[in-house]
């Protein structure tokens, strides 16, 4: 998406608002279809940039790919893949593509893959893929932009992770799902979007089981077949919207709202005194905003912990807060450079390492800002919609790449919104009453 968001102040944002995939459950399932020949439909698929990159990937490598995005369903027959090689192009946009690497090196024995790179979140490393895939028997050359993978056969191995990386966890799932016997994931990400992964997995005839407290065991060597499977709603969009909701002082019900996932999270949203209800079988989750919200401190860590990707935004609620809060950035060490463009809307907020200690404000003001990721993006978003006057938001290539429409869906809960594409001659306006009718 090029251009700005014109945002205007906007109180009392809410109503009944349906969910979308999550955008990170979506995009590894989709590598993962790589270790099945055939034909597998996922339901419930987000028509973000990330999972539009996805696709790319998945026709270079050979694949047959059909998306419905009215539907929100993707067809992919994987019979034909038969090329190894992710793009420069495609890895320097999607830092996921390095989870086709798993799928590729147990299918084919083989994956030619442009090095990741840095992103503005931090440097994204992928040492603790490499190593553990080349204790897995797998050989790497990397020359130049490209990294060189092959093996000529994968060996099952008791895997053990420095830290429960997310991207490391699936790889080394998938990549053992073509080693011939037991594999052994010791320290692995148990996030909700890897279980899913893992669910996808059993569907397709895998043998894979969890043992406390953070071991995934993967029996490897069968022969895998297309599923169809419905993608896991978004927590993360749920968790932004809930935020974008309490910043503005409304009401909101998230009906398919996987709050069981969302649980600390929720925890401190209440702490704040917004009011929580949620659906008994911890699916569905309401908030009503407190009128006088109070600062809570906060720690980011991985599941079950509080969530890095909700940091930004849960950093903007704390800034209207009353009081004090110290917000510790854990996962990722680049993710409070955004405090410097909350900054500029009136923000207290100063940052050392990776705390910040964030005094809360009566008011934010409008200013010109720019998103540097999907979460700064989101954040800001919702600042302006909290803050007196005009905020202009540019950098919204980040937004689509994790949200679908969601200036969209913000407006069909009562902001004011508007979409300035210099390319075009008149803004790219969605109106509340345009909104409700498409989403009938
Ligand atoms: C995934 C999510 C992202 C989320 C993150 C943490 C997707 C597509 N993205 O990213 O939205 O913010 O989990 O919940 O699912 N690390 C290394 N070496 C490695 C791999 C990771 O040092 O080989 C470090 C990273 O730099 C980071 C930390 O480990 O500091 C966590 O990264 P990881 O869990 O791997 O995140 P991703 O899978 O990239």
């Amino acid at each position: 998406m090029d251009g700005y968001l014109k945002i205007e102040q906007s109180r009392f944002l809410g109503g009944e608002v349906p969910l979308v995939g999550a955008k990170n459950a979506v995009l590894v399932i989709m590598a993962s279809l790589i270790l099945t020949e055939g034909k597998s439909k996922l339901s419930n698929v987000p028509s973000s940039h990330d999972v539009l990159q996805m696709i790319k990937l998945l026709k270079e490598l050979g694949a047959k790919v059909f998306f419905d995005k009215v539907a929100r369903t993707l067809e992919v027959d994987t019979a034909s893949i038969s090329r190894c090689k992710v793009s420069k192009d495609i890895m320097r946009k999607m830092q996921a593509s390095i989870l086709v690497m798993g799928p590729l090196l147990a299918r084919l024995g083989k994956a030619d893959i442009a090095l990741p790179g840095g992103c503005v979140i931090g440097t994204r490393p992928i040492d603790y893929h490499l190593n553990n895939l080349r204790k897995m028997g797998v050989t790497i050359h990397i020359e130049g932009e490209y990294l060189f993978a092959y093996t000529n056969g994968l060996l099952p191995q008791r895997l053990i992770l420095e830290y429960p990386s997310v991207g490391a966890t699936e790889n080394c799932i998938m990549a053992a799902l073509g080693a011939q016997g037991t594999t052994q994931i010791i320290n692995a990400s148990a996030e909700p979007e890897v279980l899913d992964l893992i669910k996808v997995l059993q569907k397709m005839g895998a043998n894979i089981r969890m043992t406390p407290p953070a071991t995934i065991i993967i029996e490897g060597g069968a022969t895998l077949k297309p599923i169809e499977h419905e993608v896991m709603y978004d927590r993360l969009e749920a968790g932004s919207l809930l935020l974008a909701t309490a910043v503005t002082g409304g009401s909101i019900n998230l009906p398919q709202a996987p709050a069981y996932s969302l649980d600390l999270f929720l925890m401190k949203l209440e702490q704040m005194g917004h009011y929580i209800e949620i659906g008994s079988d911890g699916v569905g989750v309401r908030l009503k905003a407190t009128r006088s919200p109070q600062a809570v401190s906060f720690k980011t860590a991985p599941f079950p912990g509080f969530p890095t990707d909700l940091q930004a935004p849960m950093l903007v609620a704390q800034s209207l807060a009353h009081g004090k809060a110290v917000i510790e950035e854990t996962v990722f060490e680049n993710r409070l450079l955004f405090v410097s463009e909350l900054q500029k809307m009136g923000a207290f907020v100063k940052v050392e390492g990776n705390k910040a200690f964030v005094t809360g404000v009566d008011e934010l003001y409008g200013a010109a800002v720019n998103a540097l990721d999907i979460r700064s993006g989101f954040a800001l978003l919702i600042a302006g919609l909290a803050a007196k006057g005009i905020t202009t938001l540019s950098g919204l290539h980040h937004l689509s790449r994790g949200y679908e429409s969601i200036q969209t869906k913000l407006i069909g809960m009562g902001a004011t919104i508007e979409h300035i594409d210099e390319h075009l001659t008149s803004p790219v306006v969605t109106t509340q009453s345009s909104y409700m009718k498409e989403h009938r």
